[in-house]
């Protein structure tokens, strides 16, 4: 009896000295992108980049302009333009890959393509694409070499990779949605010349509840009602079932009867987001929330009572989604931006993929 209650105390203390998170059943790391079976102080340390209750003022995008390239390079948007078309009539699921490409890159380091580096002049450090929300995952790069190779071609050294992935969200934004989404994606963006893995812990994941989400968009001066916008991007792309298999017993049966099936015990196999209307950037997300039609956590806890409101306004007022997506997305593009003005630490890349010399 005595060694049963010695053993019950060392366990109580070892899960005190781990952490809160100990003990619970899993430990949610990462911001939110790992849910660990036990507690790992080293990846489930909170951030102090994520940590915080301050509230960061909007982003001005000072410096950026509507046309900036009408002089400077007056093809640079027409090529954007036709390489997204061109990708998304092969195949939507890149269209998706491109809106969330600007998505990652403007949470880490601001909107200056660090997320599309491979090669910096650190050495030894992994990239933002080596980090846990990027690895394997994203996808679209080859729309953003392609776009930047011919606009290389047409003028050299004048428009910024940052701007290509800007302007490559707006496009596939609008050719998703049948042309009812129109971003004003002002340009002016220069290239970062640093990109970390472990920054990646900036964005939010799929298991972070209601408070860590507002507080990693809030990190960035973004609001509830933003974030609460833009999850509606969830309305087309996919994910891979390792975010959401611990979810099916919380989900609409019919509909986690079906993942179940898809997943079929594999964590990497992809299914669609939105099983309605999987290939259309529409408001069709927030009708799902409200059935339980949605794939992870920090989609299904916008049923809160804080944020409903909204839900049950976008998923019923016919265009009000559309307009708050569009200004919410070119809010977006004014987060830490780099601008002709930054002498250190920016530049106008050659090549998307690599830092100049
Ligand atoms: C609110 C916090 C968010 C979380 C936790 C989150 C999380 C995720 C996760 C886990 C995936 C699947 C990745 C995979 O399985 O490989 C995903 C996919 C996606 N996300 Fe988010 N996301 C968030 C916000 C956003 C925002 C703001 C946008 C864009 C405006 C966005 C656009 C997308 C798109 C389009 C896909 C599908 C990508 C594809 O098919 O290649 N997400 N997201």
């Amino acid at each position: 009896m005595a060694t049963k209650l010695k053993l019950a105390a060392l366990v109580v203390l070892a899960a005190f000295l781990a952490g809160p998170a100990a003990s619970e059943a899993a430990s949610i790391c990462f911001n939110g992108w790992l849910r660990l079976p036990t507690y790992n102080p080293q990846l489930c340390r909170s951030s102090p980049t994520v940590r915080t209750r301050q509230r960061v003022p909007a982003p001005s995008g000072s410096g950026l302009t509507s046309g900036y390239y009408n002089t400077r390079c007056p093809s640079a948007e027409q090529i954007v333009t036709d390489a997204v078309k061109k990708a998304v009539d092969a195949n939507p699921g890149i269209g998706a890959g491109l809106i969330r490409l600007f998505f990652h890159d403007c949470f880490v380091r601001g909107c200056d393509a660090s997320v599309l580096l491979n090669t910096t002049n650190s050495k030894n450090s992994d990239t933002e694409r080596e980090g846990p929300p990027n690895k394997d995952s994203l996808r679209g790069f080859e729309v953003i070499d392609e776009a930047k190779a011919a606009i290389e071609a047409a003028c050299p050294s004048t428009v910024s990779c940052a701007d290509i992935v800007a302007f490559a969200a707006r496009d596939a934004s609008y050719f998703l949605s049948d042309r009812r989404i129109n971003i004003q994606m002002p340009g002016g963006r220069y290239d970062g010349r640093e990109s970390f893995a472990n920054e990646t812990d900036q964005l939010p994941g799929p298991f972070s509840n209601l408070t860590a989400l507002q507080e990693s968009f809030g990190a960035k001066g973004l609001t509830s009602d933003e974030m609460v916008v833009l999850s509606g991007a969830h309305t087309i792309g996919r994910a891979r079932c390792m975010f959401f298999s611990s979810r099916f017993p919380e989900m609409d049966p019919a509909f986690a009867a079906k993942l179940r099936a898809q997943c079929n015990g594999n964590d990497n196999t992809n299914v669609n987001q939105d099983d309605v209307t999987p290939d259309v950037l529409d408001k069709q997300y927030y009708q799902n929330v409200i059935d339980k039609k949605v794939l992870f956590t920090s989609d299904a806890v916008l049923n809160s009572t804080e944020t409903i409101t909204q839900v049950t306004e976008n998923a019923n007022v016919a265009g009000a989604w559309e307009r708050k997506f569009e200004s919410a997305m070119e809010n977006m593009g004014k987060i830490g931006v780099k601008t002709m003005g930054d002498q250190q630490g920016a530049e106008i890349r050659k090549v998307c993929w690599r830092v100049n010399n």
